[in-house]
């Protein structure tokens, strides 16, 4: 049993926000404003938990949205809130272990706390299965924490503006990467990063 499977069995799912991300619509948005058919296309999003901002993607326009949790537990959870949301697919699995079918086949990523949950090689492997999953032109969109109250405490983590720099380096190009410090802050989460990366 992994480290996620206990964290599910005991339910200490404190990054949870029992609903969509205050900055979901902006990350949206902004992703429409680069690209207004990729933001209304199909939509992964990586480690969902309990998947709070599918039915919220699908409500500003994307046409699907795929969740995936490396734990059962967590897509059961999701089921049970959104189960009968149409064209709202929910499947666990581990996320870097990209099918045949699946390469290329999203035209958009949600990532809220997955890549900064990650450390070392593993957010390498992470980054690098995600641009598998997107189409060429693909938008890798991210909230990840950028700074909190105990950096040695997670997952997940904070990431520095360097860290995803270098991790979006190579075949990607950054279009925004905003620290913002009206999302759900708290004693632990102090800022955290609004990222849009395109596949190139
Ligand atoms: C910090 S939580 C964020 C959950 C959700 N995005 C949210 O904001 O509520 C990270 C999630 O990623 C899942 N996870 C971790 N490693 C994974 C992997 N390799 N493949 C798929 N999911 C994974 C965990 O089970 C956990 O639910």
């Amino acid at each position: 049993m992994s480290m996620w499977h206990e964290r599910w069995a005991v339910k200490k799912t404190t990054w949870d926000l029992n609903g969509p991300h205050p900055l979901t619509k902006s990350l949206f948005q902004n992703c429409a404003s680069l690209s207004p058919e990729k933001a209304k296309g199909r939509w992964l999003i990586p480690g969902c938990g309990r998947a709070h901002d599918g039915p919220y993607l699908l409500e500003l326009g994307a046409k699907s949205v795929d969740g995936r949790d490396l734990v059962p537990q967590a897509i059961d959870e999701a089921g049970r809130l959104y189960g009968s949301v149409a064209n709202l697919r929910l499947s666990s699995g581990d996320i870097t272990q990209v099918s045949y079918d699946d390469v290329c086949a999203f035209d958009c990523i949600f990532d809220r706390a997955m890549l900064c949950a990650l450390q070392g090689q593993a957010r390498d492997n992470y980054v690098n299965a995600c641009a598998q999953y997107l189409k060429p032109g693909g938008l890798f969109a991210s909230l990840a924490f950028a700074s909190t109250s105990q950096p040695e405490v997670g997952p997940p983590f904070q990431i520095t503006r360097s860290e995803i720099e270098v991790l979006f380096g190579g075949n990607w190009r950054i279009e925004c990467l905003e620290e913002r410090f009206d999302g759900p802050c708290d004693q632990k989460i102090l800022s955290e990063w609004l990222l849009i990366a395109q596949k190139l």
